[in-house]
C-alpha cells in the first residue's frame, strides 16, 4: 500500500514533532487540532526545526519554506480525513477524547486508511473499537522529542491485522531520525505502557515516594537528582519528568493505578504542582527550574540518600521480568535494545544476567519493606532468573 497523505491529530510537542519529520520524509501533512493557537504553536516549532536543518545544510534537495508547503492545517478532523492514507494521533492521555478522535476518523476515513494512536500507555484494543475498524488500528508510539529520539513502538492490538502492523511499521521506518538510527520493535501484546514506558513504570513508584520523603525533611530536589546519576543517562528521572509533563506522568501513574496496581498513585508533592499548573519545561518550573525551557543546571554536589542507581535497575529488569511473562515480548535483548534506543541510556537486563543472581530479589524485596510499596516485590521469573534464557544469540 502506497502512502502519501498524512494526517496527525495534535499539534503538541509530539504530534508537530512527528509532523516535522513525515513532512522531511516526503508524505502530504495535514496537521489537526482543536484551536487555531495550538495549531500555530505547533506550526513555529516545525518551522523552527527545519529552518535550524536547512542553516546546518542538512535538507538535501529542498528548503524549510518547500517543506513548510507541504504542511495543511486545519481544525476539521472529519474533512482532513477524507483524503488520509494514514493517520496519526497525538491528543491528550484522555481515553474519552482519544475514542471520539477515531470515532469521527471511523466515518470518515477511505477504506484502505491506516489508524494509529501514539498513546504512551492506554490500551489499543479498546481505541480501535470506537473506529469500527479494529483491524486497521494500531499503536505507533514515539518518544520525545520526535525527531531526535530514535525508538518508534508498533503495538499490535488485539484485533490489529497483520498487514495493518507492516504498513505502520515500514511508514516509521521511511521517517528520518536526527540522532542515529530509528529502531520499531513490535510489541506482541497491548499491556498498559507497552514496553519502555511500563520498564520504567515502576520507578515513579520509588520517585513518588522520594519526592515527598524529600519535601518532608525539606531536603532539595536536587540532592535526590544525585542520587539516581548515572552517566550512561543523559537525564535523571526527575529531570525526565520535568521535561516530558509532570502532567503527563501524573495523568499515566492514574492509569496504572486502574490498570497494573494501586501502588501506582501519584505521590502528595506532583497532584499538588499539577493542581497548581506547575508542569515542568513547558511551563518552566516544575520539580526544578527551566528558565526559557532550558534545561535545568544542577550542582550535584549532595546526596538524599533515599536511593542508589543499582536500585532503579532493579526495579527496572523486575518490570521486564514480567513484561516476559505477560508474552509482551520474547526476550529481554528486545527490551534492552527498545530501552536504549528510547532513553537513550542502557537497559536493565544485561546488568542483571551478568549479576549475581540472588542479589537481585534481595534488593527488591529490601526495597518493598524500605518504602512500604508491595509492587516493587520480585515477580516469579525474577525469583527463579529463568529469564537468563530468553535471549536472542546472533
Ligand atoms: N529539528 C531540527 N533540529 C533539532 C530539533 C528539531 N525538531 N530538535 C533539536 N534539534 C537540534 C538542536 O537544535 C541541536 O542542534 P545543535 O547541536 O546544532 O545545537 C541538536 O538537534 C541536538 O539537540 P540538543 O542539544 O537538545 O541535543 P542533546 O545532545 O542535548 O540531546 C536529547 C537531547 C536527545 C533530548 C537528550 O537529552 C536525551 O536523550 N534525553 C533523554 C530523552 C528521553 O529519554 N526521551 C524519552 C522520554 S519518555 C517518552 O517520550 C515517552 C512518552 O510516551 C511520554
Amino acid at each position: 500500500m502506497k502512502i502519501k497523505n498524512v494526517v496527525i491529530i495534535g499539534a503538541g510537542a509530539m504530534g508537530s514533532g512527528i509532523a516535522q519529520i513525515a513532512v522531511m520524509a516526503g508524505y502530504n501533512v495535514t496537521l489537526v487540532d482543536i484551536k487555531d493557537e495550538y495549531i500555530a504553536k505547533g506550526m513555529s516549532s516545525i518551522e523552527k526545526g527545519l529552518n535550524k536543518l536547512e542553516e546546518k545544510g542538512k535538507l538535501k534537495g529542498t528548503s524549510a519554506a518547500a517543506l513548510i508547503g507541504n504542511v495543511n492545517t486545519t481544525t476539521d478532523l472529519a474533512k482532513a480525513a477524507k483524503n488520509a492514507d494514514f493517520c496519526l494521533e497525538a491528543v491528550i492521555e484522555n481515553m474519552d477524547v482519544k475514542k471520539q478522535v477515531f470515532k469521527t476518523l471511523g466515518e470518515n476515513v477511505p477504506k484502505h486508511c491506516i489508524l494509529a494512536s501514539n498513546t504512551s500507555s492506554m490500551s489499543i484494543s479498546e481505541i480501535a473499537v470506537a473506529s469500527g475498524r479494529e483491524e486497521q488500528v494500531c499503536g505507533v508510539h514515539f518518544f520525545n522529542p520526535a525527531p531526535l529520539m530514535r525508538l518508534v513502538e508498533i503495538i499490535k492490538g488485539e484485533k490489529t491485522s497483520d498487514v495493518t502492523v507492516a504498513v505502520a511499521r515500514s511508514w516509521s521506518y521511511s521517517l528520518p531520525c536526527l540522532k542515529g538510527k530509528r529502531y520499531c520493535p513490535i510489541v506482541l501484546k497491548d499491556r498498559p505502557g507497552f514496553i519502555a514506558n511500563r520498564v520504567n513504570a515502576p520507578t515513579m513508584i520509588l520517585m513518588q515516594w522520594a519526592i515527598d520523603k524529600c519535601a518532608e525533611k525539606g531536603i532539595p530536589f536536587e540532592q535526590l537528582d544525585t542520587d539516581a546519576f548515572n552517566p550512561m543517562s543523559p537525564m535523571g528521572p526527575l529531570v525526565l519528568t520535568d521535561y516530558v509533563g509532570l502532567d503527563i506522568a501524573f495523568h499515566t501513574m492514574q492509569y496504572y493505578v486502574k490498570t497494573l496496581h494501586p501502588d501506582f498513585a501519584p505521590g502528595k508533592v506532583i497532584t499538588e504542582y499539577v493542581e497548581k499548573g506547575q508542569l515542568g519545561m513547558k511551563t518552566e518550573k516544575g520539580l526544578f527550574e527551566w528558565p526559557k525551557g532550558k534545561k535545568p543546571i544542577l550542582e550535584r554536589t549532595k546526596k538524599a540518600n533515599l536511593f542508589t542507581v543499582e536500585e532503579l535497575y532493579a526495579i527496572q529488569a523486575n518490570e521486564s521480568c514480567r513484561l516476559l511473562e505477560e508474552g509482551v515480548v520474547k526476550d529481554w535483548t528486545t527490551i534492552d535494545k527498545t530501552m536504549d534506543a528510547g532513553y537513550n541510556a542502557p537497559g536493565p537486563m544485561a546488568f542483571l544476567v551478568d549479576g549475581n543472581r540472588e542479589k537481585w530479589p534481595k534488593l527488591l524485596n529490601e526495597l518493598a519493606d524500605k518504602t512500604g510499596r508491595e509492587y516493587l516485590r520480585p515477580c516469579e521469573l525474577m525469583k527463579s532468573s529463568a529469564y537468563r534464557e530468553l535471549r536472542v544469540v546472533k
